[in-house]
């Protein structure tokens, strides 16, 4: 990834004071979804960096990780796989309850989406406290999985996500900040 890219990236991204409450200074995605070329370059850098990493699956969490997964399952050749909010999946799942930045929220994924020994990769828009990917990567360990990366668009480091992954033994790569 060159310094331009990730700045023409960056430059792509909105950000929105005081939503969705008062002092949060929220990082809008849909305006770099809005710019085919900064879309089609945040995707190419995450393929690039994980096209030879052995990945079997990608898992993206509902809803702004859906956007940025499933385009990059689809260059990797490798199944996606949703990880939802409650309710929202119709075969057997699991399920683990997470707090974020502003609340608790659950997520669920499907329990025969993961197979023992799927080198798997968590795709998502953006890193904040954390909470959102470590419930992903402990679904995912729970029916066996490995999850040794998580990618983002954005990371928000003052929030201590990246440190708290860390701990859980997942390697973070975000694009900008
Ligand atoms: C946002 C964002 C990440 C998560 C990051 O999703 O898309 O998934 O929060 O926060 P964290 O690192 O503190 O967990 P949100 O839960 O708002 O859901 P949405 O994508 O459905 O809007
Ligand atoms: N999710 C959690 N914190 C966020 C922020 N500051 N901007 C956008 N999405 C978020």
């Amino acid at each position: 990834a060159t310094a331009q890219q990730l700045q023409f990236i960056k430059d792509s991204i909105k950000t929105i004071p005081d939503y969705p409450k008062p002092g949060i200074l929220f990082r809008d995605v849909t305006s770099l979804l809005e710019n085919p070329l900064a879309y089609a370059a945040s995707i190419e850098l995450l393929v690039e960096r994980y096209r030879d990493a052995g990945v079997t699956k990608v898992v993206g969490t509902e809803a702004r990780g859906f956007l940025f997964g499933a385009p990059v399952a689809l260059a990797l050749g490798v199944g996606f796989v949703p990880v939802r909010k409650p309710g929202k999946l119709p075969r057997a799942t699991l399920s683990e309850i997470y707090e974020l930045e502003y609340g608790t929220d659950q997520l669920e994924i499907h329990t025969d989406a993961i197979v023992a020994g799927d080198k798997v990769l968590v795709v998502d828009d953006l890193l904040a406290t954390g909470g959102t990917i470590e419930a992903t990567a402990k679904l995912i360990r729970r029916l066996g999985g490995e999850v040794n990366d998580a990618a983002f668009i954005i990371n928000l480091p003052e929030l201590g996500g990246e440190a708290r992954l860390n701990k859980q033994g997942i390697e973070c790569y975000s694009l900008v900040c």
